[in-house]
């Protein structure tokens, strides 16, 4: 079963970044199969690089949207993409050393992170751009 469900609820109804946060759910999922498959220890730090990769990516295109579009929570919704961010490289780092619970903990961040984050903080981002003039990411 996939990790992380994508539910109806995730669409921001921005385009570009309903995009990306689908890429991401995939990327997640599997990344979870693979690690259920018993993927190696160079292929789930490869995961986890890919995911980062796209994952602070998609935060910066955010983080710029509400600078420019002066974001009353923009202090906060940056903070918890921070929050994930330092997760993320402590994970990696644990995995590349061998780490013997990272791989548990990484599914629970993840299915936990981004169901939270997209239900909240985005979802409250995309109000936000609903209400400006220039649509534009
Ligand atoms: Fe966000
Ligand atoms: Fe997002």
């Amino acid at each position: 079963m996939s990790l992380v469900e994508w539910k109806d609820e995730f669409n921001l109804g921005i385009e570009e970044v309903d995009i990306e946060h689908r890429n991401l759910v995939a990327l997640i999922n599997a990344l979870h199969e693979a690690m259920l498959a018993g993927a190696s220890r160079a292929d789930i730090v490869e995961g986890i690089t890919q995911i980062y990769t796209l994952v602070s990516t998609h935060f910066d295109r955010e983080e710029a949207f509400m600078r420019e579009t002066r974001y009353m929570a923009y202090a906060e919704h940056k903070e918890d993409h921070e929050v994930l961010l330092d997760d993320l490289r402590e994970i990696l780092d644990q995995v590349r050393s061998g780490g013997r619970y990272a791989e548990e903990r990484l599914s629970d961040d993840l299915q936990y992170w981004f169901s939270e984050h997209f239900r909240t903080h985005d979802a409250r981002l995309h109000q936000h751009a609903q209400c400006e003039e220039r649509p534009r990411w």
